[in-house]
Order: structure tokens, then C-alpha cells, then sequence
């Protein structure tokens, strides 16, 4: 179902309606207006870098944050995604510390970025008091090899909480078997009859997310960066139960609030230029996810 997105922006004067999401409890008086609300989040068209003041503190379960990489690629009329390296770093300290400030203790951060910017984020996290789990490197096939250099061939995915993690869900993945013959690709050094039939721990190597292409994950009018729901599939079941809350600053296409409301997890979201096109993923009803057979140890 196509929407006249802007119809949908909470009036001032209206009640809010018991089926829909409610901010208030996150967002301190005189914040802004959300552009949209479903039953389970909010969506904020704005730059979130004038939304984030406005979280109350420790009430957020999870945030995922893929920010533009200042890579000069073409996002919306409202990004510049290339400016001088310290004033890059700058904007993400801003906005990565008011995240963390809406964490509840325990909460998790999830930080998607290239290598290069990751090293130096993640050392701020940890001097802001964060706890560092994980550096998950999430293999690439895209990237073109580039001269004198090794061939850039992951993303990274950093993982901190605020303390010790107050939710972490352990995860199964299928033992690996060969696309063409079916066969399992490993011999586990003989000990396959012990392995759990769930699958195996999942690792923090992830080379088995696939590429963003296909139309049907996309909007007409966005074509830019999208992430494969498999990987908010696992962030979200690692890091929140059902009913918990998860804020994405960065909403993109909306992959993260689509597999928030197919997961039953609260969301808040900001989206400076394609709030309209997130809107329509979530009220087309049917939400797309790649296929994902992953186990979630409860
Ligand atoms: C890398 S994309 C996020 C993609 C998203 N994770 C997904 O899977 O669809 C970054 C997004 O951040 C948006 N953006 C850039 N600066 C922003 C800001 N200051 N506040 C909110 N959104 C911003 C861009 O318009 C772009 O859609």
C-alpha cells in the first residue's frame, strides 16, 4: 500500500489512539513530534543529532547505528557524507555519546562502520565507560581491491554495553554445507555426532550475510545503502527480548524497525531525508527479511 507519508504526522491536538506506540515514556517534554508512530515505534524525520537530546535518560534496550562512512556517497539532499576526517569524527562522538546516555545499564551498542573509523570509535566508547564485547567482522564481497593496499574484504560490527550485558541471547547457526552437493563442509575433527543439531556457536566472523540488491528490499526512491535484515535479525535476538526497546538513529531504508516489528521489539527511529520511504516498508505489511535460520538459545 502506497501512503501519503505526511498524513500520518502526529497532530498536537490529537489523543493517541490506545494501538499506538506511545513516546512519552522516552522522550523528554518538548521534544519533537514523531513523523509516524505503529504499534510498536516511532519514527522521527529529523537529523538525529537534534532528536537524541531528547531521549530520557536509561530507557533504551539496544541501539544499532550505521551513520553514513564519509565516503562522499550520495545519500539525501540533507547529508554531506564528505567532510574533513577530525570533523567526521566529531559528529559521531556527539551523537554516539547522547546514544549511550539513553542506554539503560547493561544495554547494548552496536556500531556499523568501516575498520578505519571503527578503531578510533571504539576507543571512545571505551573512554566514555563502555564495555567492549566484540569486534564482529562482517564479510564484504563488493569492495574493489585497492592499489598497494590488502583487499578491504569486511565491515566492521562493534559491539558494547553500558557494564556487564544485562540480556545476551545465545545464538545457532546451521551447520555449513555445500551449495552444490548438499554435503556439511567441515568434519568437526570427528566429533560431529557430539554437536549440538541446533548448529554451532555463532562466531564473531559473520560471511554469511547477504548483499543488499534485490528491488524487493529497496524503495523506488531510495537506492542508497541498505543492510540485510540478517543482521538486525541477530542484534536484535542477541541483544533485547520481546517488548524491549531499540533505537536506530540512522534509519535508512528501515531495515532495523522492520525486523523490530516482526520480532515484537519496541523501536525509535530518526531518518534525516527518507522517513516517507521507511514508512511505506513498514505499513506495505509485508516485511521482507532475507532468510535467516539462525536458533536463538532461549
Ligand atoms: C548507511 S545509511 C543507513 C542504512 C540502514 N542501516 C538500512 O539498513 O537501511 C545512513 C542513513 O543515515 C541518514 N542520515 C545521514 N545523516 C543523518 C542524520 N544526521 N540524522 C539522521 N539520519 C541521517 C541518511 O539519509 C541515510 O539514509
Amino acid at each position: 500500500m502506497m501512503l501519503d507519508a505526511m498524513s500520518l504526522v502526529r497532530q498536537p491536538s490529537l489523543k493517541w489512539d490506545d494501538t499506538q506506540f506511545d513516546p512519552a515514556p522516552f522522550m523528554k517534554d518538548g521534544g519533537p513530534e514523531p513523523f509516524y508512530v505503529s504499534s510498536l515505534g516511532a519514527l522521527y524525520a529529523d537529523d538525529c543529532t537534534a532528536v537524541l537530546p531528547f531521549i530520557r535518560d536509561e530507557v533504551v534496550d539496544a541501539v544499532f547505528a550505521d551513520p553514513p562512512f564519509n565516503l562522499g556517497k550520495d545519500y539525501g539532499s540533507r547529508t554531506n557524507d564528505d567532510v574533513p576526517d577530525p570533523e567526521y569524527l566529531e559528529w559521531c562522538r556527539s551523537w554516539i555519546r547522547e546514544c549511550c546516555r539513553g542506554l539503560k545499564p547493561g544495554g547494548a551498542f552496536f556500531l556499523y562502520n568501516l575498520p578505519k573509523w571503527n578503531v578510533l570509535l571504539g576507543a571512545f566508547l571505551t573512554d566514555i565507560g563502555m564495555t567492549f564485547r566484540h569486534w564482529i567482522a562482517i564479510e564484504i564481497s563488493a569492495c574493489l581491491p585497492i592499489p598497494g593496499r590488502l583487499h578491504p574484504s569486511h565491515y566492521s560490527l562493534l559491539y558494547y554495553t553500558k557494564g556487564k550485558p544485562k540480556t545476551f541471547r545465545r545464538i545457532r547457526t546451521p551447520i555449513l554445507t555445500c551449495r552444490h552437493c548438499g554435503g556439511e563442509v567441515k568434519d568437526y575433527g570427528g566429533h560431529r555426532d557430539a554437536m549440538n543439531p541446533k548448529g554451532v556457536n555463532l562466531k564473531d566472523v559473520w560471511a554469511d550475510i547477504p548483499p543488499v540488491r534485490h528491488w524487493k528490499f529497496k524503495s523506488k526512491d531510495r537506492r542508497a545503502n541498505a543492510l540485510s535484515t540478517k543482521i538486525l535479525d541477530r542484534v536484535v535476538e542477541m541483544a533485547t527480548v520481546p517488548g524491549e526497546m531499540v533505537m536506530d538513529p540512522f534509519g535508512g531504508s528501515g531495515a532495523t524497525f522492520a525486523v523490530c516489528e516482526k520480532k515484537s521489539r519496541q523501536w525509535l527511529g530518526m531518518e534525516i531525508d527518507f522517513a516517507r520511504e521507511i514508512v511505506e516498508r513498514i505499513e506495505s505489511g509485508e516485511i521482507r527479511s532475507h532468510k535467516n535460520e539462525d536458533y536463538v538459545v532461549c
